[in-house]
C-alpha cells in the first residue's frame, strides 16, 4: 500500500471548507478541513481566505488539534509528527507564491469559482477539487474546462452524494428493479428558484442545489438530460421563479421529472424510481428499497415489499469524496465527479433556465 503523502491547500475557509466540521446534526465529517485532516495520506499545509477573521479561526483550529494529537494520543498525526500549523495567506496568489501544493480545494463562493480554480489550475496541482457548480454559468466552466485540458490539472466537483454510501447503494439496487417507468427528483426550499438578477452571484435554487439534483440523477442512471419541457412556472410578485416542472425522456425511460420549488418552509431532496419489479426512494435522510414479492394480502397479486439493504452507519459522503482524490493520484481509481460531468449538469441547468425567463 502507497505511503505517499500528498500536501493540500485550502482556497476559502467558510462553511463547506471549515465550519460546517463542527455542526453536530450533520454526519462528520462535514467539511474539506476535517475530511482532509482526517485522510492519513494527505498533510494540509495551507489555507487563505479575504476574510480575516475566518481564516485566524482556522489557523488556531488547525493548530490546535495538530498539537493535541501530538501531546495526548501519541501519534503521528496527518499533519506530521512535528508541532506545525498551516502556512495562512489573504490571497491565493500569495498562498501560490509560497507553496506547492498537490491537491488543491477550492471552496469560494460562486461568484469566485472561475477566477479561483484557473488561478489554481495555474498553479499546477496534482489535482483541483472544486466545490459545486462548476461556476455561475457554462461559459465560465468552459474556460475552467480548457484551463484544466491545457494545463493538465485534473479537476473533480464536490457533488458530494455521488460519493455517499445512500446513493451508491441506490445506484447499485438500479438493475434489479427492471425497466425504468418514471423518476421523479425533488428540490423543495425557501430559497428563490431563479430570477436574472441573481445570476451575479448564484444565489439562487435551480444553480445551488438545483445542480446536485441533475448531478444525481444523470450518474445515478447514466443519462445526459436534453430537450426539456418545462410546465407549472410560478413566479412570486416580483417576477422571480418559485416554482417549475422540467419534464424529459429517453431511448429506454419515458418520463424523468424534476420538480423544483422554491416558497416550500422546509427543505426537501429526493430522487424516486419506479421499475417494473421494484422502486428506488432516496434522498435527504432516506433510502428505501422495493422489489415485487407476491402479495400478503391477495392471492394472485404481487405488491411492491421493502428490502433490507445493509448501509453503513456513516455515507462518508466528504470522506470518501477525498479518499477518491488519493486514489486518483495514487492511479487506482478514475475519479468519480470529473469536471466534465459537472460541466454538463450546468448545461441542463442552462437548458431549464431558457423556459424561466
Ligand atoms: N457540496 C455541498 O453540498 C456544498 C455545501 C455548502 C456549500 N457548497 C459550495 O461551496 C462554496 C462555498 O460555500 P460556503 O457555504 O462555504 O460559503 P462561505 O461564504 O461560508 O465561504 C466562502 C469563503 O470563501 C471566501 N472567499 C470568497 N472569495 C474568495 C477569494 N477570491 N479568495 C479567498 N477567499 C475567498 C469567503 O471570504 C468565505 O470565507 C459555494 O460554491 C457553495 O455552493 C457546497
Amino acid at each position: 500500500m502507497s505511503e505517499t503523502v500528498f500536501t493540500s491547500a485550502i482556497i476559502g475557509t467558510g462553511r463547506i471548507s471549515f465550519s460546517l466540521g463542527f455542526d453536530k446534526k450533520r454526519e462528520q465529517p462535514a467539511s474539506h478541513t476535517m475530511a482532509l485532516i482526517g485522510n492519513r495520506r494527505i498533510k494540509l499545509i495551507a489555507g487563505c481566505d479575504r476574510d480575516e477573521k475566518k481564516l485566524e479561526s482556522w489557523r488556531v483550529f488547525n493548530e490546535k488539534i495538530n498539537s493535541h494529537f501530538l501531546r495526548f494520543l501519541d501519534f503521528e498525526t496527518p499533519l506530521g509528527s512535528e508541532p506545525f500549523a498551516p502556512l495562512v495567506f489573504g490571497s491565493s496568489e500569495e498562498l501560490y507564491r509560497a507553496v506547492h501544493p498537490d491537491i488543491v480545494t477550492v471552496a469560494v463562493n460562486e461568484d469566485s469559482h472561475m477566477a479561483e480554480c484557473l488561478a489554481a489550475i495555474k498553479a499546477k496541482p496534482r489535482l483541483v477539487i472544486l466545490e459545486k457548480p462548476v461556476a455561475l454559468n457554462s461559459f465560465e466552466a468552459g474556460k475552467i474546462m480548457y484551463a484544466s485540458k491545457e494545463n493538465n490539472v485534473p479537476v473533480m466537483v464536490n457533488h458530494e452524494r455521488r460519493f455517499s454510501a445512500d446513493y451508491i447503494a441506490a445506484k447499485n439496487f438500479i438493475p434489479k428493479i427492471g425497466d425504468i417507468q418514471s423518476v421523479r427528483g425533488e428540490l423543495f426550499s425557501g430559497l428563490r428558484v431563479y430570477g436574472k438578477e441573481f445570476e451575479a452571484d448564484g444565489s439562487y435554487s435551480l444553480l445551488h442545489d438545483g445542480t446536485h439534483l441533475v448531478d444525481l440523477i444523470q450518474f445515478l442512471l447514466g443519462i445526459k438530460l436534453k430537450s426539456p419541457r418545462v410546465s407549472g412556472v410560478y413566479k412570486d410578485e416580483k417576477g422571480v421563479v418559485r416554482n417549475f416542472t422540467a419534464r424529459y425522456k429517453t431511448e429506454n425511460i419515458p418520463e424523468i421529472q424534476i420538480q423544483m420549488s422554491g416558497r416550500s418552509k422546509f427543505f426537501s431532496f429526493g430522487i424516486d424510481i419506479l421499475g417494473t419489479l421494484g422502486r428506488i426512494c432516496v434522498g435527504n435522510g432516506y433510502a428505501k428499497f422495493y422489489l415485487r414479492e407476491e402479495s400478503k394480502l391477495y392471492t394472485g397479486f404481487y405488491s411492491l415489499t421493502r428490502q433490507k439493504v445493509r448501509l453503513p452507519k456513516k455515507t462518508g459522503y466528504c470522506s470518501n469524496m477525498i479518499q477518491n482524490a488519493v486514489d486518483f493520484l495514487d492511479g487506482t481509481a478514475p475519479l468519480i465527479s470529473p469536471l466534465e460531468d459537472a460541466v454538463q449538469d450546468l448545461k441542463v441547468l442552462e437548458d431549464i433556465k431558457t423556459f424561466l425567463f
